[in-house]
């Protein structure tokens, strides 16, 4: 029986509270089960979709996001646990290339991510059109193969992934129906409590490309600036207020681990009995205080050495998405005829 868990971020930038909440709180999750094997990919290849125009910022990317990771605890020195980088696995673009046989256009088509992005950029390259089906090649290339009762295939994202993972089933399913095997194991979706954090100006989801994060390395200065520039709603002195939609009280929820804190200021806001300036500083305080062991972790990671983390999670990986290639080709009927 295997338990598994593959899941992985674009190298396009370094990583924010957004990713925080929406993965990186899940997969530490995870590891800390101790009961699965982790693979954690940094989707070089991927991140070509839509940053082509300038691919020499990558590797640093790939460095940035190694440090995220390890500052927030993921930790890639043990046995169980795998950094791996997506354009090293040699054998997952042959199973990319195998598995676009699987789904329909249509259903390549209709993924609302591609109609989304359709919608912005009408002609976009077509490794973008499979990035869905690609997405599945990361994750079947460690499928516990032949599948067997009890083996499981984890992914914990955010929910903007979930269509992803709903094609990644479905090709799963098509596939072993299609060539009468039992070969993949049906990827699952963990998808946290919060999943979507908006940016500090409320109107869109927290981003880099979007200008309203707040980074897992932001100074405790950036911290308070951003903060300040939180838009809420306004209020008369003494005016009751709703917290639900209220991006601090958001943070606060999300951020801050005082909860009576957090539950007073929320009473109290409801009452009009509190300003926002309070609820302000308290927040940047909270932020500040969720920040500072990550940081001082990242310090201490500094210098470590990227290449051997990311060549110890190739040798982890391709002899597992070797094997699995193998009895692909073999159920495809592909091969020097004998
Ligand atoms: N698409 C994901 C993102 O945009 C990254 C990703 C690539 C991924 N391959 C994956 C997530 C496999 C989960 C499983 O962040």
């Amino acid at each position: 029986m295997s338990r598994r868990v593959l899941t992985g971020v674009r190298t396009t930038g370094q990583m924010h509270l957004g990713h925080f909440v929406g993965a990186l709180k899940q997969w530490v999750d995870v590891q800390s089960w101790n009961t699965y094997d982790c693979y954690f990919l940094l989707a070089d290849v991927q991140a070509l979709t839509t940053h082509a125009e300038n691919p020499s910022l990558l590797p640093v990317a790939v460095k940035t996001i190694i440090l995220d990771w390890l500052s927030v605890g993921l930790d890639p020195f043990r046995a169980d646990v795998h950094f791996v980088l997506q354009s090293a696995i040699f054998e997952r673009f042959e199973l990319s290339g195998l598995l676009a046989m699987i789904p329909t256009w249509r259903e390549v088509r209709n993924n609302p991510t591609v109609k989304e992005e359709l919608k912005k950029n009408a002609n976009p390259s077509a490794g973008f059109m499979l990035y869905a089906v690609d997405q599945a090649a990361d994750i079947y290339m460690v499928s516990p193969v032949p599948h067997e009762s009890g083996d499981e295939l984890l992914v914990p994202v955010g929910s903007d992934q979930v269509p992803h993972l709903e094609l990644a089933r479905h090709i799963a399913r098509d596939f072993n129906k299609k060539y009468q095997r039992n070969l993949f194991t049906p990827c699952q979706a963990l998808v946290g409590d919060v999943g979507r954090l908006p940016g500090i100006y409320g109107d869109e989801k927290m981003g880099k490309s979007a200008d309203n994060a707040i980074f897992l390395t932001d100074t405790k200065e950036t911290v308070k600036d951003k903060v300040n520039q939180i838009r809420v709603p306004s209020r008369a002195a003494n005016e009751p207020g709703e917290t639900e939609k209220n991006i601090l009280f958001q943070y606060h929820r999300a951020f801050n681990s005082d909860e009576d804190q957090v539950a007073d200021l929320t009473e109290r806001y409801q009452k009009g009995q509190v300003g926002d300036r309070e609820v302000r500083e308290r927040l940047m305080a909270a932020i500040n205080r969720f920040l500072e062991p990550i940081q001082e972790r990242r310090a201490h990671f500094a210098n470590v050495n990227v290449r051997e983390i990311l060549e110890e999670g190739t040798r982890a990986t391709r002899p597992a998405a070797k094997l699995v290639i193998e009895q692909v080709r073999d159920a495809m009927h592909l091969g020097y005829p004998t």
